[in-house]
């Protein structure tokens, strides 16, 4: 991402409604109990890709103060407070999250950890008293974020944002209220994509080295602990843990979280649909990684379906290039009987007729990240979050999680198996066939790499649990690591809700 430039500031708090927060920000400073300038001080956790962003962010932000930064990788952390220190900065370095949580110097926290620690590190933000920007997805489980969002209801005095960025898009927001009134017709279908390169991670053989600068038993907290079964081109322990369902959820739950997000806004579903199916695998090469590098996931919303569709592959064997739905490869296709609107990557809208001509363009004030950034800020002067609230963070998190229990409960079936078991469902059909055509088009022989079929598992949405009659599959679902783990001592998440 590129360093963030005062034009670009200036663009995102404009959009962001900024100006006020700038003039007010002595008086509500004083009230959030923050630094003596009026500056929220905050400080940066997990800082070695997305983290650093963020600190590069609060380097230079209007109405913000760097003062900490905490990585359980001691390399990482050094390199960071000395990258702050070349900007004049000098900000207190901790290993240990906890230790940060205790700084009386520090109002707010951004969380860019690996995914298995976003809620509890919330939780435990709200308890110490501090604000929290909180990385998407929410949750490592659906129960996780469960908490996290009823520990929010439980602190509201303390601001809780989450970091699905699109939901500071003005544009998106505009486009919402165009199909909300009506111009493009019924709502027909919302589709999300992400069409997104994945390179082989490469084979191990047995337990892999933990670094000597990192704290793996701070890292792992309250994941299971295991020894790394990964050491690609990113070594042993970081960025590949997306791959591993002890800490990840796979590309529906990296990149995918917020077109799911999108999709689900635009559709205007404010909760979980009645059933889940998913159909997929991990095509293309052997590696160490669990998750399935294509999916195809479909959430049966009354009102219209959304389906949501991951591709790790490129067009075709040998290329580095994406395939295309329409525009997309990495966005939203939200299909109206009258047009559609395609949301990119970045948050931009354009509105098609069912010709393709163009309707209108919608593009975003500045880049999306930072946008977001600047609606933290001023949602902890004025202690309200507008945009990026928990809940819709955690109800679309929980989709991704959906999607792939279904797959997790998965058998591996012939393509015309799967064709038979997902006759009558046309969305699932149509994506199907879309994505043997792109299996092919990568020398993947459907018959001998097997593809996992997914239980359709009917949702209670109000319980955010599986229900039906066939209670084998139920129970499983129930007890996947991904609707509720075990945890470890002493990294044990609260539980703020009321026994079900
Ligand atoms: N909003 C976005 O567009 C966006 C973009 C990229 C990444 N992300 C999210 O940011 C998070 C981090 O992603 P990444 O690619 O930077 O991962 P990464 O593995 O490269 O970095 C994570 C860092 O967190 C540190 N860490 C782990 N446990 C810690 C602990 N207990 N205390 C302090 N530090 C700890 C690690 O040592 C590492 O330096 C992920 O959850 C990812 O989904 C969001």
């Amino acid at each position: 991402m590129k360093n963030w430039t005062r034009k670009d500031f200036l663009k995102a708090s404009l959009a962001a409604g900024a100006v006020g927060l700038l003039t007010g920000r002595r008086l509500s400073a004083a009230l959030a109990g923050g630094s003596a300038n009026g500056d929220i001080r905050i400080g940066v956790v997990g800082i070695n890709g997305q983290g650093g962003s963020h600190m590069r962010t609060y380097f230079d932000l209007p109405g913000a103060k760097l003062v900490a930064l905490c990585d359980a990788d001691e390399a990482v952390l050094n390199k960071c407070v000395q990258e702050a220190a070349g900007k004049g900065i000098k900000v207190s370095a901790y290993r240990d999250y906890r230790k940060l949580l205790e700084d009386q110097g520090i109002d707010a926290v951004v969380i860019a950890t690996p995914n298995h620690w976003h809620s509890l590190m919330t939780i435990w933000a709200l308890q110490a008293g501090k604000d929290v920007y909180v990385e998407k997805p929410l949750s490592h489980n659906i129960w996780e974020g469960r908490q996290a969002v009823e520990a929010a209801k439980r602190y509201p005095n303390r601001v809780a944002m989450a970091g699905t960025q699109n939901r500071s898009s003005a544009d998106i927001k505009e486009a919402i209220a165009y199909v909300r009134a009506g111009k493009l017709g019924k709502i027909q279908w919302a589709r999300g994509l992400c069409y997104k390169l994945r390179d082989n991670i490469g084979q191990t053989v047995g337990p892999q080295p933990v670094p000597a600068t990192v704290d793996y038993d701070l890292w792992t907290g309250p994941a299971a602990l295991t020894p790394p079964r990964r050491n690609g081109s990113r070594g042993s322990v970081h960025y590949d843990w997306h791959w591993f369902w002890n800490y990840g959820g796979g590309d529906i739950s990296n990149q995918g979280i917020h077109q799911m997000d999108v999709a689900r806004w635009m559709l205007g579903e404010p909760g979980l649909p009645p059933s889940v199916m998913s159909v997929g695998g991990r095509f293309g090469y052997q590696d160490d990684a669990e998750t399935p590098n294509t999916l195809i996931s479909v959430y049966h919303y009354e009102k219209a379906p959304l389906i949501f569709e991951v591709r790790g592959l490129p067009m075709k064997a040998g290329m580095r290039a994406m395939g295309r739905y329409r525009a997309a490869q990495v966005g939203v296709i939200l299909q109206c009987e009258g047009g559609y609107a395609h949301v990119s990557e970045g948050g931009n809208v354009t509105l098609y007729d069912n010709d393709n001509k163009k309707l209108q363009f919608l593009a975003n004030a500045g880049n999306i990240s930072n946008v977001h950034r600047t609606s933290f800020v001023k949602a902890v002067r004025d202690r309200k979050v507008i945009d990026g609230a928990l809940i819709e963070s955690h109800l679309s998190t929980s989709l991704c999680h959906l999607g792939n229990i279904s797959h997790l409960l998965g058998a591996e079936c012939s393509n015309s198996e799967i064709g038979e078991a997902i006759r009558s469902n046309e969305p699932t059909q149509e994506a199907f066939g879309r994505c043997l055509e792109h299996l092919k088009a990568n020398d993947v022989n459907g018959e001998v790499t097997k593809t996992r079929l997914g239980p359709l598992l009917a949702i209670d949405g109000a319980k955010e649990k599986i229900v039906g009659q066939e209670s084998k599959i139920v129970e499983a679902a129930n007890r996947s690591l991904l609707m509720k783990r075990e945890g470890r001592a002493p990294f044990l998440v609260p539980n703020f809700q009321k026994a079900t």
